[in-house]
């Protein structure tokens, strides 16, 4: 019983604590939720608007400019448009990525907390994760703004904050080493950028239901081979290029032929700048070398793939000469030798020779040298095109996710930017169509979704005039008649086309679209910007100036029928894989560059279309990769091609706020008394309730199915300003509601505590109470049966008193028990008994007398019985005949009463009274006497001496006289001799003796007053008894014989016998 209490109190207490640290997390929760979203609308001054939709004058493009300009300032790099975010590039390390900041931003809402790549990357997957569909985020801006260090820090976000297992943690490691190993192949150092993403990439992170991330897969789009054989100034090859020759092992270089220099390769040296401060090739090296082992390369695909890069490096430096009939040859290049085990005479041919097939015959026709080295780089861009594609599978096949139940994706598509350059080329055109396509894709899904949205809360849409790209990517793309088409069908058609026919035909076909110009089909003013190479595209994102030389090259791709089969003859196991015999030969001509990279664009589009998308706009602040500059211009410049502001104002062409009635409610209900603090109905009703009390005119809100959407951005910073002031009152009046709860609750335990106190209290006093009771009531009733049985006691045993006399009996007999009497003599000391025992009693009594009799019986010594048997003797004569014989009963008899005057007497009479056969030696009594003489009452002493015979009186052994017993008579009669006086100490004894030794019972008398006796035969004298103080016996004056005797002797009281 007593655990009870003692474990309630423990889980009390556990319980106390564990709701107090509940309590503590909500709050620092409820804080921490609370000072961001002040954050985000209080600090709308100082550090501008966190999201551009509450920016009151949103059509304008300076305020837009004014507000990222004053975040940039401020570090703040990152501003919502809704849910798009804008990213400016710092160019400087912030102290925004750290694992602090991903825990802070985990399972956060996405306004609760200041703009971040985190909380996008979050919202993202807590929608996947809460939806169970597919993502995708969609990250653009011009070369440098940002996008891939954009991707990489949401692929970091997530490898820190999904579920972590052993094989989870090995996909996440592929995942986030696949970066570095794609980088070094396919970024480059350009003007615009160091670590320029020379290809497009699109990463799925495929999640199991449990969020773990379980694999990935990579679709790369159109890398920039072109880079592999030239270089504009300042710029440089790709990475790995560099990376293989200055941070290579000796062993590796000399097995690859390498020398550790740069400048000895043609390809690595034509932009004048293999080395460049920000990049450190040899560290690089090693981290792709890791990264490699991790993504699990083999050994010989290690030795292969870099077998390939040193193959190209070779390559680029194989110089033609010019034979005498101005053909290609070959001569003493050693290049040759390290040119992937093709056997060089293959390779020779294949390099200086054309296949050309002609019916059934098959005929080499020589290169001239310019041939030749077109043949040469076509053939070094195949290798290492198809080997980054080779790289890109192979990566695939290590984040491939083996178990089949469904999963869920998120996408991240970091893909080239609008690109405009001096010059630009086949590349950008590329490029710029697929921005294009994006950004049609993005109207698409924005307008979708915000109409969706519309639809869905029952608000009345209203359309945004928008511009809509479609004319451009018509323009481009449409069959027969786009720009794709006609360069295709210039590539494809025999005769002599070129560049400058397919400019023709475009002029001719597509002339008055007014996207497109040319220096032929230009105005005046115009045509003084175009050169009549060029063609001039209005895309949405502005004009760029195309030079179309190198376009149908570039679109052909062309590698000669016989570059393909030399590289089949190689013993690269990797180029034999890229380089297949089943591969479809010339006959078919394959597709052209821009038509597959087409191709790839609308695959890619409909992957997209299938997925939720989330859009990371980044922003170039400057050319010259700078910290701290940002350059109005520019960043104005991609404002607009990045289609910030037509976002914008799509997302405020009805309402530039909206929130979920439950969170606007959470926020604002302190401003209104009726929804303070708890408001009872729906939220919506709520929310209604709240901004009637705070004025909204009905032009300024809407209410949807489940937001309220607030028009313009002054209604809601009205009421955020109003919750400020509000804030302070609330915060007193919360914490003195809380003090009053605890207080009460402190109370109410006390109380509580009291009341029990008391409970426990009066329980015990009742319970006391009723045990008194209890007895009281027990006690009148044995009173009761006490008296009744006392009044009925002698009434013969009945219900009534049986009890009583049980009692009484009992009592009786305990107290008989105690009190028994300690011996014979005590026996009238027998306890009283009650009536109802009078006779048990009575006959207990003489029980225990008997016992006792018998015990003392039992108990006594014979010479104890002879003793007694005397005294009985004595009792007999005397009992009740003479006045002091009672004190003399207590009074032990003796044999002799002479002691050592036997001893003295038997030995001086030893011979003396020998003659008395030996009269003494067996007397048996003796007892000094005093004799009184006849004559004139002389006392004498004696000693008087029983024998069986005879008396003798014998003085100093001495027999002087001797007294037959039968002499004694006991009569007056006189003796011939006289009487003979004697007074005796022990009379009683003596007598007694006297009487049994001399069997003279009957001759004792007891004479009172006094005795006559003779003192001779006729002569007589009296003896006179009286009492008296002291004890005396004299001749008193008449002659008598006087003896006093005093109460004190009386056991010597004189004899009164003769
Ligand atoms: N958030 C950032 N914090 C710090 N530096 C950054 C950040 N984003 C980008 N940078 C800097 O800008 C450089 C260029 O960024 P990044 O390579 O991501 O650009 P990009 O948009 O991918 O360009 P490209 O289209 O050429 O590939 C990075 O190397 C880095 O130095
Ligand atoms: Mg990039």
């Amino acid at each position: 019983m007593r655990t009870g209490p003692t474990i309630t109190s423990y889980l009390c207490d556990l319980l106390k604590r564990a709701i107090h640290c509940i309590i503590k997390v909500i709050k620092e929760r409820c804080n921490q939720i609370l000072r961001n979203m002040e954050a985000s609308l209080t600090a709308r001054d100082r550090v501008g608007i966190q999201d551009f939709v509450l920016l009151d004058t949103y059509t304008s493009e300076s305020a837009f400019l004014d507000n990222l300009r004053k975040r940039f300032h401020e570090n703040l790099i990152y501003t919502y448009i809704g849910t798009l975010l804008v990213s400016v590039n710092p160019y400087k390390e912030l102290d925004i990525y750290s694992k602090k900041q991903m825990d802070t931003y985990m399972g956060v809402n996405f306004f609760e907390l200041p703009p971040h790549i985190y909380a996008l990357a979050d919202n993202v997957f807590r929608s996947m994760q809460s939806e169970f569909n597919n993502h995708f985020i969609l990250i653009s801006g011009e070369s440098g703004a940002g996008k891939t260090e954009a991707s990489k820090k949401i692929l970091q976000f997530y490898a820190v904050s999904c579920p972590s297992t052993k094989l989870l943690n090995n996909v996440r490691d592929r995942l986030l080493l696949s970066n570095p190993v794609l980088e070094a192949f396919g970024n480059a150092k350009t003007l615009k950028n160091d670590n320029s993403s020379r290809f497009g990439k699109y990463m799925d992170i495929q999640f199991d239901h449990q969020g773990g991330a379980v694999g990935g897969h990579i679709l790369s789009y159109l890398l920039e081979k072109s880079r592999v054989v030239h270089q504009n100034h300042g710029e440089r090859n790709f990475h790995i290029f560099y990376q293989l020759v200055e941070g290579g092992e000796e062993d590796l270089l000399r097995w690859l032929g390498l020398e550790r220099n740069c400048q000895r390769y043609r390809y690595l040296v034509q932009g004048d700048c293999a080395k460049v401060r920000s990049i450190n090739d040899k560290s690089d090296w090693n981290t792709v070398q890791k990264a490699l082992s991790v993504i699990e390369f083999g050994e010989s695909d290690i030795e292969h793939l870099f077998g390939i890069i040193a193959s190209v490096l070779h390559l680029g430096n194989i110089k033609f000469e010019a034979d005498v009939r101005g053909y290609a040859s070959l001569n003493n290049n050693q290049e040759m030798h390290w040119l992937l085990g093709i056997p060089t005479q293959v390779l020779q041919q294949g390099l200086t020779h054309r296949k050309i097939e002609a019916k059934t015959e098959e005929v080499f026709s020589p290169f001239s040298v310019d041939h030749a080295v077109y043949a040469r780089d076509a053939l070094a861009k195949a290798i290492y095109g198809r080997t980054f594609n080779w790289l890109v599978n192979k990566i695939n096949e290590s984040l491939v996710n083996k178990d089949s139940s469904r999963k869920t994706v998120i996408g991240l598509l970091d893909i080239y930017g609008f690109e405009v350059f001096n010059v630009n080329s086949f590349e950008q055109f590329c490029i710029n169509y697929c921005n294009e396509k994006l950004q049609q894709l993005f109207i698409q899904l924005t307008l979708k979704s915000e109409q969706e949205e519309y639809e869905m809360e029952g608000i009345e849409w209203e359309p945004v005039p928008f511009f809509n790209n479609k004319i451009i990517c018509d323009l481009v793309e449409e069959k027969h008649r786009g720009i794709i088409s006609l360069l295709d069908e210039e590539c494809l058609r025999p005769g002599e086309a070129t560049d400058l026919t397919f400019l023709e035909k475009m002029e001719e076909k597509i002339s008055g679209h007014p996207h497109f110009v040319t220096h032929k089909l230009a105005d005046q003013k115009t045509r003084k910007t175009l050169e009549r190479g060029d063609f001039r595209l209005l895309h949405y994102a502005g004009e760029v100036t195309y030079c179309v030389v190198g376009f149908l090259d570039k679109n052909n791709d062309l590698l000669y029928r016989n570059g393909k089969e030399v590289m089949r003859q190689s013993k690269n196991a990797i180029i034999k894989h890229c380089f297949p015999s089943t591969e479809p030969d010339s006959k078919r001509r394959p597709e052209t560059v821009v038509t597959q990279f087409k191709s790839s664009l609308v695959s890619l589009t409909e992957i997209l279309m299938s997925k939720e998308p989330w859009y990371v706009r980044c922003i170039k602040p400057n050319e010259a990769k700078q910290p701290g500059r940002f350059d109005d211009v520019l960043v104005r410049h991609q404002m607009k091609y990045l289609g910030l502001m037509e976002h914008l104002r799509v997302r405020r062409a009805g309402f530039a706020y909206r929130r979920k009635y439950e969170i606007f409610l959470q926020r604002y209900k302190p401003l209104c008394p009726e929804t303070w603090p708890n408001w009872k109905g729906t939220a919506a009703e709520g929310v209604q309730c709240l901004i009637k009390h705070l004025g909204y005119k009905p032009n300024e809100y809407k209410m949807g199915r489940t937001k309220i959407f607030i028009r313009h951005p002054s209604t809601l910073f009205a009421t955020e300003d109003a919750f400020q002031v509000c804030k302070h009152k609330l915060a007193t009046s919360i914490q003195a509601k809380y003090k009053g709860y605890r207080a009460k609750g402190d109370y109410l335990k006390q109380r509580e505590a009291a009341t029990k106190i008391e409970t426990c209290w009066r329980g015990l006093l009742a319970r006391k109470e009723r045990e008194k009771r209890a007895w009281a009531a027990i006690c009148v009733l044995i009173c009761y049966r006490f008296i009744k049985g006392f009044m009925t006691r002698n009434q013969p045993v009945c219900v009534d008193n049986s009890e009583y006399l049980a009692y009484v009996r009992q009592n009786y007999l305990t107290r008989l028990r105690d009190n028994l009497p300690k011996t014979v003599m005590e026996k009238d000391s027998w306890l009283t008994p009650p009536p109802i025992m009078q006779e048990a009693s009575q006959l207990l009594k003489k029980l225990y007398i008997r016992h006792m009799v018998r015990k003392y019986v039992q108990g006594i010594t014979p010479q104890r019985k002879a003793q007694l048997l005397l005294k009985a003797q004595t009792s007999s004569m005397f009992k009740g005949k003479k006045e002091n014989y009672p004190f003399s009963v207590c009074r032990p008899f003796m044999d002799t009463r002479i002691g050592k005057t036997a001893e003295l007497l038997s030995l001086r009479t030893g011979d003396a009274l020998g003659s008395f056969h030996h009269p003494l030696q067996c007397f048996s009594y003796s007892v000094p006497v005093v004799k009184y003489d006849r004559n004139g009452f002389r006392p004498r002493l004696r000693q008087l001496i029983f024998t069986q015979e005879a008396a003798y009186l014998v003085e100093d052994a001495k027999i002087k006289q001797r007294i037959d017993y039968i002499s004694l008579k006991g009569n007056e009669e006189s003796n011939t001799h006289g009487d003979l006086v004697l007074q005796c100490d022990y009379l009683f004894e003596a007598l007694t003796k006297l009487s049994l030794i001399g069997n003279q019972q009957n001759s004792i008398k007891v004479v009172q007053g006094s005795v006559r006796f003779d003192i001779q035969p006729g002569r007589e004298g009296f003896v006179d008894f009286k009492s008296g103080q002291e004890s005396m016996v004299y001749r008193a004056k008449n002659g008598h014989l006087m003896v006093v005797s005093s109460s004190k002797h009386h056991d010597k009281t004189m004899p009164n016998y003769y």
